[in-house]
């Protein structure tokens, strides 16, 4: 290979990894979703003002349960999880009941009665590209 050949070479593998650079990068912006976001489902999928039950896994493996509650193309959540000992309610007709002691709940969160001290705790919930994401600190 004379010096020509050579520069010709390497000229054009530089190009390559130009090229190769910049589709990665171009990816990885694409795909880039938060890390504190953790995916719960397509909105399509959750009712219309109804509570579905929707249980993401958070960036260090933790199972999150989230109550989603659609209104249009927006979403609300509680907190799954019973603010007594954490056993995940239940939804019911009037709104959430804890089926390891009955403390009870409306249908937005606040506590009516039993051994918890508190209502469900709300939880920020973020729709991206028709995805619904817990927002977590
Ligand atoms: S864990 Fe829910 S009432 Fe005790």
């Amino acid at each position: 290979m004379n010096k020509r050949d050579f520069l010709k070479a390497a000229a054009l593998s530089v190009a390559t990894v130009v090229v190769q650079s910049g589709e990665a990068v171009g990816l990885n912006l694409s795909a880039a979703i938060p890390k504190n976001y953790v995916k719960l489902g397509k909105l399509g999928s959750f009712p219309q003002a109804r509570a579905k039950l929707a249980v993401g896994t958070d960036r260090f493996g933790k199972k999150q349960s989230v109550w989603v509650i659609r209104n249009k193309n927006t979403a609300s959540g509680f907190d799954a999880k019973c603010p007594h000992q954490g056993v995940v309610t239940k939804a019911d007709e009037k709104g959430f009941i804890c089926p390891a002691h009955n403390s009870m709940f409306t249908a937005s969160g606040t506590r009516v009665s039993g051994p918890a001290q508190t209502g469900l705790a709300k939880r920020k919930i973020a729709i991206s590209a028709g995805m619904v994401y817990l927002v977590w600190n």
